[in-house]
């Protein structure tokens, strides 16, 4: 049995990933793989009560932010991911580490390494097989976030445009310094456009 393969979507917000999560797992099945979506933070119970925790309950300091997303990622590859693939299912997910590398570690000024060391330390550095980051213009990112219901918009994504702007410079870096790791979506168009350039960026690994 082939194991399977860890594919992360990554982006700012309104880039569209949790559509695509979706479809892209659908375009798989529809290879005949078996295939779960998840999502980050949460994809494990342990997880998903820590995402209510960070999300929208209180306001951390950014170290204890970090921590959090960090244990519960770390819960979520242990219960979840890990197993899927060793069974030879393929795990979909919606953000994982490089999501705690550009929020907490560039937006919020404590810098990629600290993330990395959390990630050694709570998941054995676990890397994804793909990571499709979608990109869109920002000015179309921007009307696609302001098209959203602003009432669902939580602690983390509503915090001001320019902790956002540093997100996505903060991808623009890593990408920069290590292109090899990344798979840079173009994000704008229909929805099936860029599942299909999601799918061509991970068909050699089928
Ligand atoms: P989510 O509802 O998944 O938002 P989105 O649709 O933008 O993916 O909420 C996740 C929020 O948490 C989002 O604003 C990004 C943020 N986040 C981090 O700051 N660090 C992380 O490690 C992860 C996984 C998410």
């Amino acid at each position: 049995m082939n194991p399977g393969r860890f594919i992360t979507l990554e982006g700012g917000e309104g880039v569209g990933k949790s559509t695509q999560v979706k479809a892209l797992a659908a375009a798989l099945r529809a290879r005949g793989l078996d295939v779960i979506e998840t999502r980050e933070p949460g994809g494990s119970p342990g997880a998903e009560a820590i995402r209510s925790l960070l999300l929208h309950d209180h306001r951390w300091p950014p170290e204890a932010e970090a921590l959090l997303f960090a244990a519960a990622r770390a819960d979520h590859v242990a219960v979840t991911i890990r197993p899927a693939l060793a069974h030879g299912t393929w795990v979909v997910c919606d953000r994982f580490v490089d999501s705690s590398i550009a929020y907490q570690g560039g937006a919020g000024g404590l810098g990629f390494d600290a993330i990395r060391a959390l990630h050694a330390f709570g998941s054995g550095g676990f890397r994804p097989d793909r990571v499709l980051l979608l990109e869109l213009p920002r000015a179309e990112a921007h009307r696609r976030a302001g098209d959203r219901d602003q009432g669902a918009a939580d602690l983390i994504g509503g915090r001001a445009v320019d902790y956002h702007r540093r997100v996505t410079e903060a991808y623009r870096r890593l990408v920069e310094e290590a292109p090899d790791r990344y798979c840079v979506v173009d994000a704008s168009g229909s929805a099936e456009e860029v599942t299909a350039r999601l799918f061509a960026a991970i068909e050699d690994l089928l």
